[in-house]
């Protein structure tokens, strides 16, 4: 694995209960990093906390609650005495067409997917430009650039949104020292994706159109996320890069 010095760095990472949000709560812990676990699964987020080599808690809090948002990120702080990382990872793919979708499915995706980046973004980014500093990660997707999917127009438009986001970001917060980038997945072998697996025409339509033949793991995503968190990405922001074994080339 890509191996970057973070020691004495504190990251939160929203969604690491379970796989991508997971594997990059490893990768950062095995770059020293103290972790703060995320989820809105009490269970998931203590389980991955506890696999964590060095420090680390699990916080549980929605990401769609912007006050909740700022009580785990005081939380954070108050326990560890600084933030940062930040790393958006939460997501939601809610599955509908168009004319058969609820209101509360659209907003689901739009609050986890895009509108909690700006919630994190701003608590974190205030401790941030308080300490000189800090980086964010945004986990976007290959469907934020121009890969509709069938039946997720939720999480297509939130992704996309989630790109726009990343590089007002940037632009803002360049004055304090704060680098935003996004990191785009192709299809990543998670429980989110489960149901592509079990579809063999499906899996073997995506697998046609991608270089490399295969799906990625949670881990294919980490080396990127560990780059952009390091000092070697010191002159990089605003930024949306895509790994997804070559399927996107723009
Ligand atoms: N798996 C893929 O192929 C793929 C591709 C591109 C992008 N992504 C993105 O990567 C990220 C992680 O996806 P994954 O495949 O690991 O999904 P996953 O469903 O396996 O894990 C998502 C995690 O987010 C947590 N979560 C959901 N809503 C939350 C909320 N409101 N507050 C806090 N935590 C919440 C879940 O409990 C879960 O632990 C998502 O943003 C997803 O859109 C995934």
């Amino acid at each position: 694995m890509f191996n970057v010095n973070l020691r004495n760095r504190v990251a939160l990472v929203t969604g690491a209960g379970r796989g991508i949000g997971k594997a990059i709560a490893q990768g950062l812990s095995d770059c020293g990093a103290t972790v703060a676990v995320n989820d809105i699964d009490p269970q998931t987020a203590a389980l991955t906390a506890g696999t964590l080599t060095g420090d680390a808690n699990a916080y549980v809090a929605d990401v769609r609650d912007s006050a909740a948002v700022q009580t785990m990120v005081d939380q954070v702080v108050a326990d560890f005495g600084r933030l940062d990382i930040l790393v958006n990872n939460a997501g939601v793919e809610p599955k509908a067409s168009i004319l058969e979708m609820t209101d509360a499915d659209w907003r689901d995706a739009i609050e986890t997917n895009l509108s909690a980046a700006f919630y994190t973004s701003r608590s974190a980014g205030r401790v941030m430009k308080a300490a000189g500093g800090g980086v964010i990660v945004n986990i976007g997707s290959i469907a934020g650039h121009n890969i509709p999917i069938a039946l997720r127009s939720g999480y297509v438009a939130s992704k996309a949104g989630l790109i726009g986001f990343t590089r007002e970001c940037a632009r803002e917060f360049a004055a304090y020292q704060i680098r935003v980038n996004a990191v785009c997945p192709g299809v990543i072998e998670t429980e989110m994706t489960a149901h592509l697996r079990q579809n063999a025409a499906q899996m073997q339509k995506w697998l046609e159109d991608i270089p490399q033949k295969r799906l990625g793991i949670p881990e294919d995503v980490v080396g990127l996320v560990l780059f952009l968190c390091s000092d070697a990405a010191r002159y990089l922001t605003g930024q949306a890069i895509n790994v997804d074994g070559g399927k996107v080339m723009l």
